[in-house]
């Protein structure tokens, strides 16, 4: 089978890592990918959003099965735009349609969805630059912390909460009227801050049947004690510890059921991953936020602890059989820690060389912004890599990968120490 896997981070090297090992891959191709993802498939320069480029190549290239990592191709349509073109029709897409996409695309679309199908969330409400007043009037009415979120996608940075009543009003002029994240924030949602542990859901399903996938954690703040800055995520752990079996099964009953449920009803074709951001108050389940893709740096944690071939669950998904997957787990726990460029997440330097890592042995390695240059590895980006350790629990994982994370160096190289402080 010929496949190709759009994106270039740690996530997409995840995806990559696992194929490669599948006898069905006969080809791989990672577009535009990154060097690890060079050192085990052929990278091909494009941008996942340009589809005339993404069909020239796949048929070029024969591909069979396209993977689409990251969010913006997605909710752009490229699953639309392959099953509308008849040269493309029979390339298993895995990702949902344009309509699937929207629960990521826009927020406002997804707490309505959750309204229909009974989804324990927030209570909320939206709000454009007209109804600007009454926007500050709602505020007014509800209680600190303040949570406010840009409608459409803001590269993970469309959420701002605030303690303070004024702020939160300024907060929401600035999106409402000044495009503060320019045109997904021509609507703002409003909503009652969740007080809880958060952790992160996965399932697969092909629009019809399902199944769920490890539990992750990250980490997302810059700094130790979940402080400081928003990042795309500084590290991971799988499972969730406190997800039990009777939490879990709250889970399944009022979040993922309803969701497929919503699906269905509303005939949506979707064919690739959910991922379920939760908050966990007392023993309940609450929903923050669908993603239509897998996390990053989740990936680097639930596919490591996945024994099926991937290549065969993406088949099932594409011939709507989900339900005759049976789910082989690697009992041992996964912690992954990602190492980023100093000054991340604010300005930071690129094309620092990187070295150590073929010493690396006891952890797997996934390279998230990096590239090649004269055989060398360079850092392209402000997350770097990602090192993931399996062992008997998280702490003995963690212990492991950070072992493994001191063999690399680069110049400014920063990461958080403290990955799974809270659990
Ligand atoms: P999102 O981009 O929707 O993942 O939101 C970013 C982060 O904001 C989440 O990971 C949570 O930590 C936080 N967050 C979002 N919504 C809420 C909420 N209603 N209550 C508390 N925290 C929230
Ligand atoms: N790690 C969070 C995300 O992928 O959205």
């Amino acid at each position: 089978m010929h496949i190709l896997i759009l994106g270039s981070g740690g996530r997409e090297h995840t995806f990559a890592h696992k194929i490669a090992e599948s006898s069905q891959c006969s080809k791989l191709f990672v577009a535009p990918g990154n060097a690890g993802t060079a050192a085990i498939a052929t990278n091909y320069d494009l941008d996942p959003t340009d589809f005339d480029a993404v069909k020239e190549m796949v048929l070029e290239h024969e591909i069979d099965m396209l993977i689409v990592g990251p969010e913006a191709p997605l909710v752009k349509g490229i699953f639309d735009f392959f099953k509308d073109d008849a040269a493309l029709q029979h390339v298993n897409v895995i990702g949902p349609s344009k309509r699937g996409a929207l629960l990521e695309g826009s927020k406002e679309r997804a707490k309505e969805f959750m309204g229909l199908y009974n989804i324990p969330t927030a209570a909320f409400n939206s709000f454009t630059e007209k109804s600007l007043e009454a926007g500050k009037m709602f505020l007014e009415k509800m209680k600190a912390p303040y949570v406010l979120k840009a409608d459409g996608l803001a590269a993970g940075k469309g959420v701002v909460i605030l303690n303070n009543l004024e702020a939160a009003k300024e907060e929401l002029t600035q999106m409402l009227t000044h495009q503060k994240f320019g045109a997904a924030s021509e609507k703002v949602v409003i909503e009652e801050f969740l007080d809880g542990i958060e952790l992160s859901v996965f399932v697969l399903t092909d629009g019809e049947n399902y199944i769920t996938l490890p539990t992750a954690k990250d980490y997302k703040r810059i700094g130790e004690g979940d402080t400081g800055l928003n990042t795309g995520g500084m590290g991971a752990v799988s499972p969730v510890p406190f997800a039990d079996d009777a939490f879990m099964q709250k889970v399944e009953e009022r979040v993922i059921k309803p969701t497929i449920k919503g699906l269905k009803e509303e005939e949506i074709a979707y064919k690739g991953f959910i991922f379920i951001g939760l908050i966990k108050i007392d023993d309940d389940p609450y929903v923050i936020e669908y993603n239509v893709r897998m996390g990053d740096p989740e990936t680097e944690v639930v596919l490591p602890r996945i024994k099926n071939d991937l290549i065969e669950l993406f088949s099932k998904v594409g011939q709507q059989k989900v339900n005759e997957i049976e789910l082989e787990l690697d009992p041992r726990a996964a912690a992954t820690v990602m190492l980023v460029a100093g000054g991340y997440p604010e300005n930071y330097e690129k094309g620092k060389l990187m070295k150590g890592m073929e010493n690396v042995q006891d952890a797997l390695v996934f390279h998230a912004g990096t590239r090649l240059e004269n055989k060398e590895v360079l850092t392209s980006g402000g997350r770097v890599m990602a090192v993931t350790a399996l062992d008997a629990d998280f702490r003995k994982a963690l212990k492991k990968a950070y072992t493994e994370v001191e063999k690399i160096s680069f110049e400014g190289m920063n990461f958080r120490k403290d990955i799974g402080f809270d659990l």
